[in-house]
């Protein structure tokens, strides 16, 4: 495990010298982004978010056009500090997004902001909720911050995330057969043998960090996390014991 965060640190660390985007971000907030590598237990949100918005203006993109340039250009302003300019995160409570769907991610980043006149957003969280209010304010224009956005991480590769070996038979037992006695269907069923997911329908799993599924998989359970369509997630997860959250969420990081 520590050989194969070290790798992706050095990884992440070549992906971001050969963008001059990047390189301008990180001189930009070294403050964000070191503390937030060393120590990935520490919730880095506070710095990290207050970085970036002094540094990056929103309406410096807003005359492009939807598409890839745009989103690149606010990961690099924006998102780096936590997922890094390309998505691959190097801290596990921070997820992947490279190679991620397109439609997954935008479905994420509406999720994460109240809809208009809606006091709480889909999806509750305190360190994205600060972010998604760095975008546009106008809905048009966060559509297409979002759209651009999604359309840049999904096209970047992924440099996965592996398996600690916490539990590999009851894990892959899990993903694979559910846990018939207690009603719970087959992960691979939505998400794919493989953890590719299903475009516009089922995330990637594969590969993103143990510790950020394992985290998704309690919320949903307690029913901190709510976004999943017909509560699909909700009620898998709270057919699951702490034990076996911890064997298949370490066993998609592994899942290829
Ligand atoms: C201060 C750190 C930080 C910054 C900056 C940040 N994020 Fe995040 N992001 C997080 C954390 C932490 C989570 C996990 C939230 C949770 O636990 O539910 C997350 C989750 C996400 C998710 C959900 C991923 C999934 O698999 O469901 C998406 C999408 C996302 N962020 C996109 C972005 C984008 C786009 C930006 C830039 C506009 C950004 N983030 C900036 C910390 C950050
Ligand atoms: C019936 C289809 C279905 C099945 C079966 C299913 N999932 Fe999911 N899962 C989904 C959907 C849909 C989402 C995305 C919810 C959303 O839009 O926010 C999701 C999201 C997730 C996420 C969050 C991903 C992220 O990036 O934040 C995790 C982790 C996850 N599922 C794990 C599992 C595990 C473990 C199992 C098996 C015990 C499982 N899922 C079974 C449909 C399914």
């Amino acid at each position: 495990m520590k050989r194969s965060y070290a790798y992706l640190l050095a990884a992440a660390g070549i992906v971001a010298a050969i963008s001059g985007v990047a390189i301008a971000q990180q001189a930009a907030t070294p403050a964000a982004a070191a503390p937030a590598a060393a120590a990935p237990a520490a919730n880095a949100a506070a710095p990290a978010a207050a970085a970036p918005a002094a540094a990056f203006d929103i309406k410096s993109v807003e005359a492009m056009p939807v598409g890839i340039e745009r989103g690149k250009a606010i990961a690099a302003g924006v998102c780096a500090a936590c997922h890094m300019a390309d998505g691959n995160s190097a801290v596990p409570l921070q997820p992947k997004l490279a190679g991620q769907h397109q439609a997954y991610i935008e479905k994420q980043l509406m999720d994460f902001k109240p809809a208009e006149g809606a006091k709480v957003a889909a999806r509750e969280n305190a360190v994205m909720g600060g972010q998604v209010a760095m975008l546009s304010a106008d809905p048009k224009q966060y559509a297409n911050d979002v759209k651009s956005l999604a359309m840049w991480f999904a096209s970047q590769k992924l440099v996965p995330a592996s398996s600690a070996g916490v539990n590999p038979t009851l894990g892959m037992s899990i993903y694979r057969g559910g846990i018939v006695s207690k009603g719970v269907p087959a992960c691979a069923g939505c998400h794919s043998p493989t953890g590719a997911g299903i475009p516009n329908k089922y995330p990637r799993v594969s590969g993103q960090f143990a510790d950020y599924s394992e985290a998704q998989l309690k919320a949903f359970r307690e029913d901190q996390r709510k976004n999943s369509p017909a509560n699909q997630m909700q009620d898998i997860a709270k057919k699951l014991t702490d034990t076996e959250i911890k064997a298949v969420a370490d066993y998609m990081a592994g899942v290829r």
